[in-house]
């Protein structure tokens, strides 16, 4: 039996460390790039892949994410009575995005864990997972090619990049066989950030997975792993390894724009990335950063 698949869990119970202070009392994912929080755009990303119904797995000091998403009755009256209909659009705009849902995750036991938290919610069909800290270019398709895929094959499907081996040791890496589709491989090993040099492979995991829910019968019998956390990617490797009642593992090949924001200096690069192509700002950044860059030495 095939599903439709609408639901989008995305974990955002992260404490943000690498962003103090910024993130003592804001959650990282309220961070602006541009003019819009970084989870922001995440939400988008679903929606435009069809997913209306989101499940945001949060924690304590988190209400600001709920808020982003709910009606601000004040600030909507104040810009109503002024007529400046643009920026209620935009206040109006993450209110009326998707049908958001919410659930704590409690002990921060890993990403593995904030996704069993999505158990009750999701039920028994598949569903999408989105981690907040990779940001994928509107202008380019990747989650409906990953649920296509997932319709085709009626296995899990991660999202995978090629990455330079000097980075690999920050992601879960696969080891894979391909398949007669160049942009889809057959998973056969996962390991989540392989010591420096030990990579099995330059594919590695980017933060959207298309699961079946038999992760949630694996997650809940999987140990901590790497850094003493419920690893999601130990319960794929296992996935991968049981064909037979998990449908096995595919990874789809990205090879657009993605936008790291997950660490200080990726989200400055990311920011400017996406500033220079807005029709809004590019034109007058563009000329500005060329010629604050042949300043410098
Ligand atoms: C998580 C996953 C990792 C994946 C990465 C992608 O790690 O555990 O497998 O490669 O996201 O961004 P994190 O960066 O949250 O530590």
């Amino acid at each position: 039996m095939t599903f439709q698949i609408t639901k989008a869990v995305i974990p955002a119970a992260g404490l943000g460390t690498r962003f103090l202070p910024a993130t003592k009392a804001m959650p990282k994912e309220m961070l602006p790039v541009v003019d819009k929080p970084a989870i922001q755009y995440v939400v988008e990303e679903a929606v435009a892949a069809g997913l209306h119904d989101v499940l945001m797995i949060t924690g304590r000091n988190k209400n600001a994410l709920e808020n982003h998403f709910d009606r601000v009755g004040e600030l909507e009256a104040t810009l109503e009575k002024k007529g400046d209909t643009d920026k209620l659009r935009k206040v109006n705009y993450s209110t009326e995005l998707a049908d958001m849902h919410y659930v704590r995750q409690g002990d921060p036991l890993g990403l593995g864990h904030a996704v069993l938290r999505a158990k009750m919610h999701v039920g028994r069909e598949p569903f999408a997972v989105l981690l907040g800290d990779d940001l994928i270019d509107e202008r380019d398709q990747l989650l409906t090619c990953m649920i296509e895929e997932q319709g085709k094959r009626n296995a899990s499907i991660v999202a995978l990049m090629e990455v330079d081996p000097e980075v690999a040791h920050m992601y879960g890496v696969a080891t894979f066989e391909e398949t007669d589709d160049p942009n889809v491989v057959r998973i056969t090993g996962l390991v989540e950030k392989p010591a420096k040099g030990t990579a099995p492979s330059n594919l590695a995991i980017i933060g959207r997975y298309i699961l079946r829910p038999e992760v949630f019968d694996v997650l809940e019998h999987t140990q901590p792993g790497k850094g003493g956390e419920i690893q999601l990617t130990d319960a794929l490797e296992k996935m991968a390894a049981a064909p037979e009642w998990t449908g096995g593992v595919y990874g789809f090949i990205f090879r657009g724009r993605r936008y790291d924001t997950g660490d200080r200096l990726d989200y400055i690069k990311a920011i400017v990335q996406l500033a220079v192509d807005r029709d809004d700002l590019g034109p007058q950044l563009r000329p500005w950063l060329k010629e604050f860059a042949s300043d410098l030495d």
